[in-house]
């Protein structure tokens, strides 16, 4: 018996999770979108991975990348993840009104974010239609004050 995609999102969508946007650079400028799908996977050496769909536009300038930003949302950046969770916007009207820095190599950063971390790609796997990218974690920040924001039953939460 197969498990149909309707079902499966149901039940995924059972597993709440907090929400991160990916930003990256390319040779066609800089990048972002929201992620659930992203987890630690080592700790020594520090390493993370993160789930992107092979069909969204950012998959191929991902692929192509050497280095990736993970940003954790804060509960006031709801608003950011719905802007980078829409297909319809490009690169340059995702990060409008966006806050953010540049790190050294020129990923941006945003700068209300609860924590970030900075990644060089080290691997990437098949992993059905999403593309499995593992990061080595080179530098990392979180904020004492901020608290962070939840996607759960497809809609944002907070604590
Ligand atoms: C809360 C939330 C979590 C998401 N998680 C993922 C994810 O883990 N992987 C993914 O590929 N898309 C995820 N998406 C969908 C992408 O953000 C969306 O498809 C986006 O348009 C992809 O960017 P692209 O169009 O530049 O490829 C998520 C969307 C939301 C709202």
């Amino acid at each position: 018996m197969s498990v149909s995609p309707e079902i499966f999102k149901e039940v995924m969508g059972r597993f709440g999770s907090s929400v991160t946007i990916v930003t990256f650079k390319h040779d066609s400028g800089i990048h972002g979108l929201t992620v659930s799908a992203f987890c630690s996977v080592s700790l020594e050496p520090p390493r993370i991975l993160v789930c992107i769909k092979k069909q969204g536009s950012s998959h191929e300038f991902l692929s192509q990348s050497e280095r990736f930003v993970v940003n954790i949302l804060a509960k006031e950046q709801q608003d950011l993840a719905w802007q980078f969770s829409n297909p319809e916007l490009g690169s340059e009207d995702r990060f409008a009104g966006a806050s953010y820095k540049t790190t050294e190599p020129g990923l941006p950063v945003f700068t209300d974010n609860l924590a970030h971390l900075e990644c060089r790609m080290v691997n990437q796997f098949d992993g059905g239609d999403h593309t499995i990218f593992l990061g080595e974690v080179e530098n990392c920040y979180f904020s004492e004050e901020s608290t962070p924001l939840f996607y759960y039953n497809r809609g944002f939460h907070t604590l």
